[in-house]
């Protein structure tokens, strides 16, 4: 292994690089043929690039990320010289307590009450009932988790009767794995969503807010989520790879929202007045 730049644990403390690719099923639109690739599109465009990381394309793995400078410190060089106190290395990720499910079971979330409430809380901002967690669409989401993380993608399921919320992050060192945390990516299309009342459904057919939809679609009535953790790799700006990790968390909905028409977002899609600290 090369010395000459920094050791795999200094590189781990100087870059730590993030990218969402946060993606839904559009059934909004499910006569159309090639929805799913109109809703990424429409994501890509919507999003002011500087919001987003780099979003590699999908179908080129495997993925390469491109290194964030740090804001702290200065990247690592060759002809440094010894600072005057050697960035420390990153912190072990400590392994959290059990989390309390309740008497939740199903899926591979270890954190199952969390991400039930999470959305249920947000679904109550928006004046919907809360989901009920279910062991069933757990298990179809966790097969699809796994399927997404061999390759660090994500891609919809060919299921088209139920809502699918997906999430990928990749990160290095690893990402942990709790799913709660793939909730709010989802929820901040909001911010694009034109809550319009007379044409809902036309005018955001394409802002890439479908998984905000279904989140607080009022008619859904349950949720399951899984999660897996795949291989990924960083790329170290012109050197190497080193070893990083994605976290793909699925989220399977019934009745599935996003169901066209105007009358149905504006019975489904409710504003909230105000902002709502979680
Ligand atoms: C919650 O569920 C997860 C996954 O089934 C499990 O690993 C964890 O130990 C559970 N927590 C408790 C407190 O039982
Ligand atoms: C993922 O699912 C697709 C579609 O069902 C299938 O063709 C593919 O073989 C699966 N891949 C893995 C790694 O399970
Ligand atoms: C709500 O879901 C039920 C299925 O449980 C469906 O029959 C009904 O049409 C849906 N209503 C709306 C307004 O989406
Ligand atoms: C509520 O609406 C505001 C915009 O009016 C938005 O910024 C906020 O994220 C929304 N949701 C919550 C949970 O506060």
């Amino acid at each position: 292994m090369s010395r000459r730049f920094a050791t795999p644990a200094a590189l781990a403390a100087t870059l730590v690089v993030v990218v969402v690719l946060a993606l839904s099923h559009h059934q909004a639109a499910a006569q159309e043929t090639d929805v799913v690739t109109t809703t990424r599109v429409a994501n890509r465009q919507r999003r002011p690039p500087k919001t987003k990381a780099a979003q590699p394309p999908r179908s080129s793995p495997p993925k390469q990320l491109s290194p964030a400078p740090s804001p702290r410190r200065s990247p690592p060089s060759p002809s440094r010289v010894s600072p005057p106190s050697p960035p420390s290395p990153p912190p072990p990720r400590s392994p959290p307590p059990p989390p309390n499910n309740g008497s939740l079971v199903g899926g591979s979330c270890r954190d199952i009450k969390a991400v039930l409430d999470v959305q249920n809380k947000l679904r109550a901002v928006h004046k919907s009932p809360p989901l009920t967690w279910s062991s069933a669409l757990a298990a179809s989401a966790t097969a699809w988790a796994k399927n997404q993380s061999v390759k660090c993608g994500g891609g919809k399921s060919q299921l088209t009767k139920l809502g699918e919320n997906v999430f990928v992050m990749h990160s290095m060192p690893r990402p942990s794995s709790e799913c709660a945390q793939a909730v709010m990516p989802w929820y901040s299309e909001n911010q694009f969503y034109k809550f319009d009342p007379v044409k809902p459904f036309t005018l955001n057919l394409n802002s890439g807010t479908s998984q905000f939809t279904q989140l607080v679609w009022k008619n859904t009535t349950t949720v399951g989520c899984g999660m897996a953790v795949g291989d990924s790799k960083y790329w170290v700006s012109g050197t190497r790879y080193l070893p990083a990790g994605c976290l793909v968390v699925v989220c399977h909905y019934l009745p599935m929202g996003n169901v066209a028409g105007e009358g149905s977002f504006l019975a489904n899609v409710l504003p909230n007045t105000s902002y709502v600290p979680l």
